[in-house]
């Protein structure tokens, strides 16, 4: 049915034309029409994408989900712990199993263990991973422990809040690179990457971590979100 067939019929069917029947015929394809609508609004939105930054790692040995912990080193990484879990899903909230994860981070003193980010002379942590790579489950879940990363001068007077980096990477849905941000942090207003955004956006990438483990743990959940294939 073209546009104007439709907009004729809308003409033909006046109110004072209609039967009984006909009118609850036409309320229930309304009510109908309505929570297909509702259903629509309840897909998941798509996760912002964020550039990748400077620092992905050149090459990592231990790429394990534990990232406070260094394969052959009995120290943990300094700061404090937290959990991080998620699922990953498409648009249509479907879980995406078998997704490789990759997240990478700077150490608690906002340094990267890369080449490039030698210069700026903060310390490195012997104990901390800075990457993991894992895979998501068949429900599309995925879990991983880290510390909770330093803010960094970026360039000029703009400073980093702290966030984590991630990439995922599924066989029939493209590929998204974004970053994760701690909620409520005081630099996450004047990010010139996260500020930007509009507030659901935002809200998608600013993880509040206010639940606890039974080890005083805080944990947070960050679901990715990929575009259809
Ligand atoms: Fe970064």
């Amino acid at each position: 049915m073209t546009d104007k067939q439709e907009t004729d019929g809308s003409r033909r069917c006046s109110a004072r034309g209609l039967s009984r029947r006909s009118l609850l015929i036409g309320l229930t394809v309304g009510a109908a029409t309505l929570a297909a609508g509702r259903a629509a609004k309840a897909a998941c939105s798509l996760t912002p994408h964020q550039i990748e930054g400077p620092f992905y790692p050149v090459a990592v040995q231990d790429q394990d989900w534990d990232l406070t912990h260094v394969s052959g080193r009995s120290g943990r990484a300094e700061g404090e712990v937290i959990e991080v879990t998620g699922r990953v899903r498409d648009a249509k909230c479907q879980p995406v199993p078998d997704c490789v994860v990759e997240v990478w981070q700077a150490n608690l003193h906002g340094r990267y263990n890369h080449p490039l980010d030698e210069p700026r002379g903060r310390p490195l942590d012997p104990n901390f991973q800075g990457y993991a790579r894992f895979a998501t489950d068949k429900d599309g879940a995925y879990r991983f422990v880290t510390i909770i990363p330093g803010s960094y001068l970026a360039i000029g007077d703009w400073i980093r809040p702290p966030h984590i980096h991630f990439k995922a990477h599924a066989a029939f849905n493209p590929s998204l690179t974004t970053q994760m941000y701690f909620a409520g942090h005081p630099l996450n207003d004047k990010d010139r990457l996260l500020a930007p955004l509009s507030p659901k956006q935002r809200a998608v990438l600013e993880v509040a971590f206010d639940t606890m483990r039974a080890d005083g743990v805080r944990t947070g959940t960050f679901n990715l979100t990929l575009a259809e294939g």
